[in-house]
């Protein structure tokens, strides 16, 4: 049977009329609520190119992140402060962005970026590592890190929340809690735990409120709620980063990084902020020998995957065996060897294995915080507490706000009585070298390994007590809608082998999707 012709066309006309209109709508709609409709999700690099096209001004793009957080944060809690300067920073930004020829301005001018409350601000924000006992401390200066993303016209949005002092307050229990902004929930499930201690980092970037983030790592501060909240996390190599200004646990082990929605935004982030720092001398000098020229940009490669040897400790999948999350996990195996990687799962793991069964590191920690912590307290211009005793004294006299009671302060009273670096602790930090030697480096060169490859944050004690760097990147959802990641770690230095096995993953795999319920 044949159709009539001239309707067809009549009809096709008429649904090209109509898809015009409609078009003209839809542009007209999308000027109007640009904020409320394509914001969401944007990359680094895809706000640039508004700015550049004067389709978005960094006001406008900082708006739409202060009212995420209006409407957001009260059930969410990643947020325990927004900048009151944030919005003449961002219009600061877009006159220099008129004035400065096009290419001359960082991948980061104009961007908002949230800082995790440990790291200070000399500015009207507080620093604060979520307690009540340091509001109103004044620091002596912007941390290192902090210095730099001023330098490079990013927005200071404000403070992302954090399980209290980095959670060497009270144990893994609590995760993601801090006294000034209470619990902080996973959006995608707000029954599941957003880990911690970087939980307001990556609440944040999961929810879109800010376009970037900094976190901070001890063991796993930055890999597990990156994992756990589907975004990425690059935990740097020690001393590449600056922890000049950075509230303390020990300076042996923190390191500052990205939490970003994206491998290639996290990477813009961690270009700005490597280097030295005069606050962090000996760390930061001993690890600018790791930073390439040209910055890390150049290792976004979309077969950054071809050619890499990738370790598979079967034990540490152990634990999902029979899970969809197991099956998974051998779909992204597949996923890696079809990108061109090499697998190799046949490792000895003796020596690995005696790391995760040490209590070194608790040893040397406890004794290494109540000296940091003291001499972070000490520098303050103004502060309310001026050592660990005090702050102790502090959480005893605010019991309520503080829920000293309930959620206790255990590794404040340990590290209060201690008596600094004595034998047990040499020992302790003996153990740790020989452990790391053995063990995970051990294992990376007799095998020739570009990276290990781990399921969520299990890998974190070994990277933590070798100052090694990771990547956690998005690698699936949960029965329960709880995101999970997978996480690449290497050797120092090796950030720019790590880039390319993460980003072609990520680009592999395109795995992050934003929590469906907030829409
Ligand atoms: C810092 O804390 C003080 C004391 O609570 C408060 O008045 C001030 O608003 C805080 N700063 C910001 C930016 O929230
Ligand atoms: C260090 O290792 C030795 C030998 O394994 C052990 O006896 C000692 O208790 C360890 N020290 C600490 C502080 O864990
Ligand atoms: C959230 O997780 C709980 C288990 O902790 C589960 O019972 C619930 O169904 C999950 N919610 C969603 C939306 O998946």
């Amino acid at each position: 049977m044949a159709t009539d012709p001239p309707l067809a066309l009549l009809q096709s006309r008429v649904l090209l009329a109509l898809l015009a209109i409609s078009s003209l709508v839809l542009q007209t709609v999308a000027l109007a609520q640009a904020q409320a409709v394509s914001l969401e999700e944007a990359s680094a690099h895809e706000l640039q190119l508004a700015f550049r096209q004067n389709k978005l001004t960094s006001r406008q793009l900082t708006n739409f992140y202060l009212n995420r957080i209006r409407r957001l944060n009260p059930l969410l809690r990643g947020v325990i402060e927004v900048n009151p300067d944030a919005l003449r920073q961002a219009d600061r930004a877009d006159r220099e962005r008129k004035a400065k020829p096009h290419g001359s301005l960082s991948a980061l001018h104009g961007i908002p970026i949230l800082l995790k409350d440990n790291i200070a601000t000399k500015d009207k924000m507080n620093t604060t590592a979520g307690s009540f006992a340091l509001l109103r401390s004044v620091v002596p200066r912007d941390a290192g890190v902090v210095a730099r993303l001023r330098r490079a016209g990013a927005v200071l949005l404000g403070k992302a929340s954090l399980s209290e002092w980095s959670h060497y307050r009270f144990s893994s229990d609590h995760s993601g809690w801090c006294a000034r902004s209470g619990q902080g929930k996973n959006p995608y499930n707000l029954s599941a735990t957003p880990c911690g201690s970087s939980s307001g980092s990556a609440i944040s970037m999961a929810a879109n409120m800010g376009a970037v983030s900094l976190g901070t790592e001890t063991d796993g501060s930055i890999l597990c709620p990156s994992s756990s909240n589907s975004v990425v996390g690059i935990k740097p190599t020690l001393g590449l980063t600056s922890r000049g200004g950075v509230i303390p646990i020990t300076p042996r082990q923190d390191t500052v990084g990205p939490m970003c929605r994206t491998v290639a935004d996290a990477v813009n982030v961690l270009d700005v902020i490597v280097g030295f720092d005069p606050y962090d001398d000996k760390a930061t000098r001993e690890a600018s020998k790791y930073i390439p020229r040209g910055g890390y940009k150049q290792f976004l490669k979309v077969d950054g995957l071809k050619g890499k040897r990738l370790g598979i400790v079967k034990p540490f999948f152990d634990s999902y065996s029979g899970t969809p999350v197991a099956k998974a996990f051998e779909s992204h195996f597949n996923t890696l060897r079809k990108q061109g990687a090499v697998l190799v799962d046949r490792l000895d793991l003796a020596d690995f294995r005696k790391i995760y069964s040490d209590s070194s590191e608790g040893v040397a920690m406890s004794a290494e915080f109540k000296l940091a912590l003291n001499t972070y307290l000490r520098d303050l211009v103004v502060s309310p507490v001026r050592s660990l005793a005090d702050v102790i004294a502090f959480n005893n006299k605010h019991k309520h706000v503080e829920k000293t009671d309930e959620y206790g302060q255990a590794f404040f009273i340990a590290a209060e009585a201690t008596n600094g670096i004595d034998k047990t602790v040499k020992s302790a930090l003996q153990n740790m070298t020989r452990l790391s030697r053995d063990g995970f480096e051990k294992l990376m060169r007799q095998n020739k390994l570009d990276a290990l490859v781990t399921p969520e944050s299990t890998v974190t004690l070994a990277l933590a007590i070798g100052g090694f760097p990771g990547i956690s990147v998005p690698a699936g959802y949960d029965e329960d809608g709880v995101p999970y990641g997978i996480c690449f770690g290497g050797l120092r230095g090796s950030e720019p082998t790590l880039i390319e096995i993460a980003y072609g993953f990520e680009q592999a795999t395109k795995i992050r999707r934003p929590p469906s319920f907030l829409r």
